[in-house]
């Protein structure tokens, strides 16, 4: 059979032939099989394939195209950078320049987001109001500042009504800004988690208005595109792993029982020494900088359920979404420790203290209320439920929040709505100052902080070293595409 266009898998799920075909024979899994649906464990490891700079520049061309790809081991036809999914990883250190031409081989328009990555917004930089056609290329040039902070950081296309759809089809990949002072390890591994959904023929399935609503989960649960890859260790090794959820909507709960996990921080945030963990919860967009010393014998990377609430009453009696497998536990990966134990690895070298911004004097206070309402209508007339932020839906025309470029201030995140909505601003870091009615007593930096359902949350955000428009969100990226963006501007 010839494949068929992403547009045409759209229109036919849309008819409901998708469905069927999800139904039919050959299906290797979905969620409704009794167990979590993930395959014994499978092939080794794969790394994305990796871009480094040199003489202070990275410069790279990203063609995103609609192809044949390899993923959880089957062949599929999917959304891809350069043909791998994930794309490659970019690692550069501060003070470098990064040069992308994105090339948009793709039937819808789109562009890119260097997610977290603290550079300027304005013209050809990190400018989600860029719109690329089809067919046509971008050159997008990031200058990083000098004291950058390093740290695992990650793009994909942020074409406004598109990103949902382009980031489940495939189009992902890492950045990495090197430390100054390296952390010694083993080795060093990028683990990219993503969910897909594929039907019996490998193609991506449409997503229903009720999904969008829900934020769409996929029925695989990938890392670096493998269904429960393998990885082998020696004892006593002590690793680096790089952890990004790139799912749409998904939040992971991860834990890795029986190994020593260190969390050198969440997003951009280095923690000022390392924390150990039994379990890590990443929102999407979160990503984690992670030290793991292995411990003899077999661990699984697993995810757990996460309730993040659901639409519930508002809809009619939906269901709330628990981020997660019918039966609880997914399997990302497996890890096998074995064979003679090493020297232990070197203490990790001090980190420098995280900013603390609680002392600063704050120039404004805002409150950003994300709600869900009943309110649009939707193409065949039925109606749909609006995501807003202060009431309002996305306009790229219309600047939502002026700040004073160089100012510190605080906000206050409202969720009115029974769902949990992970929040995230471009360009700035937030450090949390409230959560559940009380202050961290350490400094904690992210770039995408979880507004938990009915609940608030307060960050202080310094608007340094650059000026120009760009936008926060609800990285459950079905929201963002719904509308619950907003544009700020600083100057
Ligand atoms: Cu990862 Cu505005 O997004
Ligand atoms: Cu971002
Ligand atoms: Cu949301």
């Amino acid at each position: 059979m010839e494949p068929i266009s992403r547009r045409g898998a759209l229109t036919l799920g849309g008819l409901g032939l998708a469905g069927t075909v999800v139904g039919g024979a050959g299906l290797l899994w979905t969620s409704s099989s009794a167990d979590t649906a993930q395959p014994q464990p499978g092939k080794e490891l794969a790394e994305p394939s990796e871009v480094r700079s040199a003489n202070g520049r990275l410069t790279l061309r990203l063609g995103a195209a609609l192809g044949t790809v390899h993923i959880g081991g089957r062949s599929a036809s999917a959304l891809s950078f350069n043909g791998g999914i994930p794309g490659p990883t970019l690692r550069l250190k501060a003070g470098e320049r990064l040069d992308v031409a994105l090339h948009n081989g793709l039937d819808d328009p789109t562009n890119l987001h260097v997610h977290g990555l603290h550079v300027s917004p304005e013209g050809n930089g990190d400018n989600p109001f860029v719109m690329v056609e089809p067919g046509e290329s971008f050159d997008y040039e990031y200058q990083l500042p000098a004291d950058h902070p390093p740290g695992l950081y990650w793009y994909h296309p942020h074409h406004h009504g598109f990103v949902a759809d382009q980031i489940f089809g495939g189009l992902y990949g890492a950045i990495i800004i090197d430390d100054p002072e390296p952390i010694d390890a083993a080795r060093e591994r990028v683990l990219i988690i993503s969910d897909i959904t594929l039907d019996g023929l490998g193609r991506i399935p449409a997503v229903s208005p009720m999904e969008q609503m829900m934020g769409r989960e996929g029925q695989l649960v990938l890392v670096n595109g493998q269904a429960n890859p393998r990885l082998s260790a020696r004892p006593a090794e002590r690793e680096r792993w790089r952890i990004v959820n790139a799912c749409v909507s998904r939040y992971l709960r991860l834990r890795l029982d029986g190994q020593r996990m260190q969390l050198l921080g969440i997003d951009s945030g280095r923690f000022g020494a390392p924390e150990t963990v039994d379990e890590i919860v990443l929102a999407p967009g979160n990503r984690a900088d992670l030290l793991v010393t292995m411990v003899d014998g077999t661990a699984v990377l697993e995810t757990l359920p996460y309730d993040r609430g659901g639409p519930g009453g508002m809809m009619g009696g939906g269901e709330r979404p628990r981020s997660g497998t019918p039966t609880g536990r997914a399997s990302l990966a497996t890890l096998t420790v074995a064979g003679e134990e090493v020297p232990a690895a070197p203490a990790v070298p001090a980190q420098p203290a995280p900013r603390d911004l609680r002392g600063r004097a704050v120039t404004a206070r805002r409150e950003l209320t994300f709600a869900m309402g009943m309110g649009g209508m939707m193409g065949g007339g039925g109606s749909m439920m609006t995501f807003t932020i202060n009431g309002r839906e996305f306009d790229p025309d219309r600047v939502d929040t002026t700040v004073e470029a160089g100012s510190v201030e605080e906000w206050t995140l409202r969720n009115t709505s029974p769902m949990d909505h992970p929040v995230h601003l471009h360009v700035w870091p937030m450090q949390i100052v409230e959560s559940d009615g009380r202050a961290p007593d350490t400094a904690i930096w992210q770039d995408v902080v979880n507004v938990p359902a009915r609940g608030q949350i307060r960050v202080r955000i310094a608007f340094d070293d650059f000026a120009g428009r760009s936008v926060y969100h609800c990285h459950i990226l079905d929201h963002e595409d719904l509308g619950m963006m907003g544009v700020i501007e600083a100057r």
